[in-house]
This record gives structure tokens, sequence and C-alpha cells, in this order.
């Protein structure tokens, strides 16, 4: 077989970045993390005053964009933006940005070209769904809300990044809705998606089933 692309998808919480740069690391792939593209643009339209609900006005500022996803590291334009794109201000509004069908067009552009050799493990909500439905292995991951919560503070918290849990909680619930009831590209569960409940599983014990279903397949 030639290099696999593995799509990991699932709600905002789920684990699925921490597990994907895992799993990328122990078969030696790439780790590809679209939710920071999208950051990247509601991150640029703040600093330059645009509208997140917009579409003409963000489709500009996609189509113009530099953006790179390298060492773990997000460029945006030439500048590191990785701390900037997980600020509270950003993850209130991205949700309103990722539902633009423009920006989406661009951005599914963008990430077919990434992975255009394969070799790649990408986390989002829609890899398997619409941007690779042909990839080698497709996983949805999920947790229930306090779950997902949980690891969303406590790894805000390590960040320095101070917010109250009941404002993380919200904040998931409410990008849970708009994710899920986008008309374009809702997060659901790919077809043919291997689906696992994280819920109470460490994520070692994530990473181990993950890598041990892309193995034996
Ligand atoms: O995974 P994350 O929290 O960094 O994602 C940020 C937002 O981007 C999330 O609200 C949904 C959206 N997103 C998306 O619509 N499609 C993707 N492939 C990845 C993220």
């Amino acid at each position: 077989m030639a290099l696999p692309v593995i799509t990991i998808d699932g709600p905002a919480g789920a684990g699925k970045s921490t597990v994907a740069k895992r799993v990328a690391t122990s078969l030696g792939l790439t780790y590809l993390d679209t939710g920071a593209m999208y950051r990247a643009v509601t991150l640029l339209a703040q600093r330059t005053g645009v509208d997140v609900n917009d579409d003409l006005l963000l489709k500009r500022l996609a189509e113009d964009i530099s953006l790179k996803l390298t060492g773990g590291r997000v460029y945006l334009n030439g500048e590191d933006v990785s701390e900037d794109i997980r600020k509270p201000e950003v993850s209130d509004k991205v949700s309103f940005v990722a539902r633009q069908r423009s920006v989406r067009e661009i951005m599914t552009k963008l990430q077919r070209e990434m992975a255009s050799n394969g070799g790649v493990v990408l986390d989002g909500r829609d890899m398997g769904s619409v941007v690779f439905p042909s990839a080698d292995y497709k996983i949805f991951l999920t947790a229930s809300v306090e779950e997902r919560a949980r690891r969303r503070h406590a790894e805000l918290e390590q960040k320095g990044i101070i917010v109250s849990f009941d404002e993380v909680k919200h904040n998931i619930i409410a990008r849970d809705k708009i994710d899920s009831e986008r008309e374009v590209a809702p997060l659901r569960v790919p077809e043919g998606a291997y689906i696992l409940d994280t819920t109470g599983l460490t994520i070692d014990e994530v990473v181990q089933e993950i890598v041990r279903k892309c193995r034996i397949d």
C-alpha cells in the first residue's frame, strides 16, 4: 500500500489532536491539525476587523492566506500563531468561520494538497466524510460532554489560559451545535469509520487501539 491517509474526526475536546499526534509518531507519519487552519483564518479575520459571518470578505481573506503546518507549529503569513489561535476569543468564533462554504472549499483544497503524497494523519470534523472519503483508515473519536469539557479545561489551564469550567463546557456545547447543524460538511460519523468512545479511557489506551486497528486491517 502507498503511504496511508488516516482521518480522525469527532467533536470538540474528544482528544483528537493529542491522539492524532501520537498515532502519527507511532506510525512514522505526519500529523496535520485541520482545526488549526480554521482557527488561523478566524484569527486573521479578528485582526483585520472582518465579520465572521461575512462569507465574501472571509473568502478573500482565505484565498490570499499563506498557511503552514510544520513541526507542530502553525504559521499564518509567515508568523507563528500557534499560541494565539488557541485563545478563547478565537475558540468562541471559529465555528462561525468554519460554517462558511467558501472558506471550507479553500481549506478542503489546501488539505488535499497537503496530503497528496499520503503518509498523513489528519484530525478535524469532515476529514473522513468530505475531504478524504476514501481514506485508508477513518476513525471517529467521541466522549461525553463533561469529560470533553474537563480535558479542554485542563489543557487550557496548563497553557496558563484561565477560564471557568462552565465557560469551557458552554463553548463546547455551543460549538458542537454549530458544527453539527451547519449546512456545509456538518460534523457526522463518516461512512465506514471506526467509532471509539474515549470516555474513561487513557490517551495511551486510545492511541494503542487506533495503532492496532491501522496495522491489522
Ligand atoms: O478541532 P478544533 O477545536 O481546533 O477546531 C476548531 C473549529 O474548526 C471547530 O469549531 C470546527 C472547525 N473545524 C471544521 O469545521 N472542520 C475541520 N476539518 C476542523 C475543524
